[in-house]
């Protein structure tokens, strides 16, 4: 039977919330989600334009990472946001996503050492230092376009290169206010190239980009100041997922790395921080929501429960739902009713095509025998689900 409304119990969800330069109808936030749905050049297609259309009652629309330049490009079939074609094609999706009443930020995304010379005209990859990946640290067993070889060892960037990587953070960021976003999230985590910049095993830099804690946080500190001159403190977010070793990062003390990050993120008055705890065994939230003073996202793992207990006592402002988005369009209609469910289909998260991308129904076409409790939990992320 279908129920009427769960909102009184859940109502932390639907409570609106001003971030930034924008006022959000609710907490429920869609997480970024690399789904390999735009042009070989990096321009976002009308596919990319329905999904997120699609997706625009979620209180924020993260999209995916975005490469800023073409040497942080690290996918096939990823967008870019560095030429006036993305420029333009962003600027439908972000037109579209208004006019239905949503907000949304872009996530930029630098892959540093994880692309390939096959990706970059010929080019090694930019990294801190050239300390080559893990060959297994790859998406073998997923279906996800990139060269299927061993990663190459990637070349370490001068400071002049460190400097030209910051400025292409920030020219990407005025590029996205031209395209309509509501802001940008520097993407710090999953191991790409500013947390190869945090993470001590992949930066053995000993000048002002690396050796301490406080050193190695200076690229995502820079980028961020840099994004912030050319539009505002509150356009610009983050996204960190302290200690993962995801792409083969690692870090042996990331409590004291990220302390001093979130604190300096913190004096910047950022527009949000988000907090991805990708399965830790010591409390994330708990170490590093203390020492920032401005809205908080989480992530990773959250249900319509917890992410109520998370925004009612655990120091949450928003959560963000990745696989549930993947496969409810409507995801925050089902919350507020307490109807059930889709389950995404993980064979589809990375192949190109409206399959699988924009062909998941809302919960009135659905066939009941397909879906799954209102709480069912995501697969837990891993090498076989992220990218
Ligand atoms: C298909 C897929 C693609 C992803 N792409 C990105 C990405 O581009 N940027 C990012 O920060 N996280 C990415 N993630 C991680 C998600 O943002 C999120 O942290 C993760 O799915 C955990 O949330 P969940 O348990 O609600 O799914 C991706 C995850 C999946 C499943």
């Amino acid at each position: 039977m279908m129920k009427v409304s769960d909102e009184g119990q859940f109502a932390p969800l639907f409570d609106p919330i001003a971030l930034g330069g924008v006022m959000l109808s609710n907490r429920i936030c869609m997480a970024p989600l690399t789904r390999h749905r735009s042009g070989l050049d990096g321009v976002p297609s009308d596919l990319n334009v329905e999904h997120y259309r699609q997706r625009a009652s979620a209180g924020l629309i993260v999209t995916e990472g975005i490469y800023p330049a073409p040497m942080g490009r690290g996918y096939l079939f990823t967008p870019g946001l560095h030429t006036d074609a993305q420029e333009l094609a962003w600027s439908k999706v972000t037109a579209a996503v208004h006019e239905a009443g949503g907000k949304i930020f872009g996530q930029i995304m630098h892959v540093g050492r994880l692309s390939d010379p096959l990706l970059l005209d010929g080019e090694l990859p930019l990294a801190p230092s050239a300390v080559r990946p893990d060959p297994t640290a790859r998406h073998y067993t997923v279906n996800c376009p990139r060269p299927k070889r061993p990663y190459t060892t990637p070349r370490a960037m001068t400071h002049r290169e460190v400097l030209a990587a910051i400025d292409e953070f920030a020219n990407c960021a005025v590029r996205a206010r031209r395209a309509g976003f509501d802001g940008v999230e520097l993407h710090a985590a999953s191991g790409y190239l500013p947390m190869q910049f945090l993470s001590p095993n992949t930066n053995r830099r000993d000048d002002e980009w690396g050796g301490t804690a406080e050193k190695r946080c200076n690229f995502v500190l820079a980028c961020v100041d840099a994004m912030i001159a050319v539009t505002s403190s509150d356009f610009v977010a983050v996204k960190i997922g302290p200690g993962w070793t995801f792409h083969d990062v690692f870090d042996d003390d990331p409590l004291s790395t990220y302390s001093h990050l979130v604190r300096a993120l913190s004096a910047r008055s950022i527009a949000y921080l988000q907090i991805a705890d990708y399965g830790m065994d010591w409390d994330v939230y708990g170490s590093l929501r203390p020492l920032f003073d401005g809205p908080a996202m989480y992530c990773a793992g959250f249900t319509r429960s917890s992410a109520k207990t998370a925004l009612q006592s655990g120091g949450a402002d928003l959560i963000a739902f990745g696989q549930a988005f993947i496969s409810n369009p409507d995801l925050v209609d089902r919350y507020r009713h307490g109807w059930r469910i889709s389950r995404p289909d993980l064979a589809t998260y990375y192949t190109q095509g409206a399959e699988g991308y924009t062909d998941y129904p809302n919960f009135a076409d659905c066939d009941p025998r397909d879906l799954l409790p209102v709480d069912s939990a995501p697969i837990p992320i891993s090498a076989e689900t992220t990218g």
